[in-house]
């Protein structure tokens, strides 16, 4: 961490005055806030004097103090807090903040630092000769999952490496800098996986949601089914006093529906498929099973198969694509029964999935479906 002084008097220029525009904006600013507590506007008034100058001056922070009705020392103590007000002058194009601190440090923030050494200058915080860059290291910016990154005004560049981060150099000197894309510089959206999702990819949790919303349904359509109470108009009326007694009685009926849902919710959970319905298993239309093989195909290849599906196939004695792939209209109408699947074996074409796999493995099936299998 850096020590965090005003600059040389040297740099120092003798007045500030917010121009036109942003003095407008800084009074509306201002009233945001309640009688006694405009004090508050400190920060985003001193972003703005930095966003307009490049840094924030000596003469800023004493402006901004007589506006904001505070002592000198007050707003200074803000400014030298946080490292995103800059004190002294840096690059006109860019000025460069690495991360340092210890996830950025172990994946490499280093190197990056050592990129700006070579390219900006040696020493944080002075500039390059052209006046245009200059850098400095700080401490964590919040996206460690990401590192190593830096921040380059109110942009970060993640998961770089000091070849990416030369080239964004480069970008930002040529003054282009508003062509890069911030946020990481690999194939990876946000902070998700390098390369896609790797969770949460299978059929099995989608199908548990859905088995919830039949449940949800189910449950509905019993608390639908009961008796309707009488119109308001049928009714009897009250009076006051069978009122008040009827208030202190513990209303029994929604409790009585909510734990009705929950059993449902409970048993659907516990047994997704019901026997009411499931195909016999002595119907002639059941695939005929062999014995185990010592080295039974991967179902779980064939998309919609998880390790549960691919179980209940084991113990109906399926365990080859070639046995799947033979199964005829009958036979697949049997299985997607028993599995309560609804239709679900034609929808995922099982048939022409266990066709490919038996013929030529994932190989095939990527030459099949132009992807790997699941
Ligand atoms: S450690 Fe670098 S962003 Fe957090």
């Amino acid at each position: 961490m850096s020590v965090r002084r005003l600059a040389e008097d040297q740099f120092q220029p003798a007045a500030f005055a917010f121009n036109d525009e942003n003095a407008a904006w800084a009074d509306k600013t201002i009233q945001k806030y309640p009688e006694g507590r405009q004090q508050s506007a400190v920060i985003p008034l001193l972003m703005r004097a930095q966003e307009q100058d490049g840094w924030v001056t000596r003469a800023a922070i004493e402006k901004i103090a007589d506006m904001l009705d505070m002592a000198y020392i007050r707003v200074l103590e803000v400014a030298t807090f946080y490292t995103q007000f800059q004190l002294g002058p840096v690059g006109t194009r860019a000025h460069i903040q690495v991360c340092g601190t210890t996830p950025c440090m172990l994946r490499g923030s280093e190197n990056l630092m050592a990129v700006c050494k070579s390219k900006i200058h040696h020493h944080p915080f002075e500039r390059n000769a052209e006046g245009t860059l200059s850098w400095e290291e700080v401490e964590c910016l919040g996206a460690c999952v990401n590192a190593p990154m830096v921040m380059i005004g109110k942009d970060t560049y993640e998961d770089l490496t000091p070849e990416r981060l030369e080239e964004i150099i480069d970008t930002f000197d040529a003054g282009n800098g508003a062509s890069i894309t911030p946020g990481p510089q690999i194939d990876r959206h946000f902070s998700s996986p390098e390369g896609g999702p790797t969770s949460l990819t299978d059929e099995e949790p989608k199908k548990k949601a859905s088995a919830k919303k039949v449940v949800a349904e189910a449950a509905t359509a019993q608390v639908d089914a009961a008796p309707v109470p009488p119109s308001e108009a049928a009714r009897p009326k009250s009076t006051d006093a069978e009122t008040n007694a009827a208030l202190k009685t513990p209303v029994t009926a929604p409790k009585a529906a909510a734990k009705n849902v929950k059993a449902v919710e409970e048993q659907a959970v516990a047994a997704p498929a019901t026997d009411a319905g499931k195909p016999s298993l002595s119907d002639k239309n059941r695939p005929a099973g062999i014995e185990k093989p010592a080295t039974p195909d991967d179902l779980k290849l064939i998309s919609g198969v998880g390790p549960k599906i691919e179980g209940t196939l084991h113990e109906l004695g399926i365990f080859t694509f070639a046995q799947v792939a033979g199964w005829k209209k009958a036979e697949r109408e049997w299985v997607d029964g028993y599995l309560n699947f609804k239709g679900r074996i034609e929808r995922d074409d099982w048939i022409k999935q266990a066709k490919a796999l038996a013929k030529g493995g994932e190989a095939e099936y990527i030459k099949v479906f132009g992807k790997k299998p699941r």
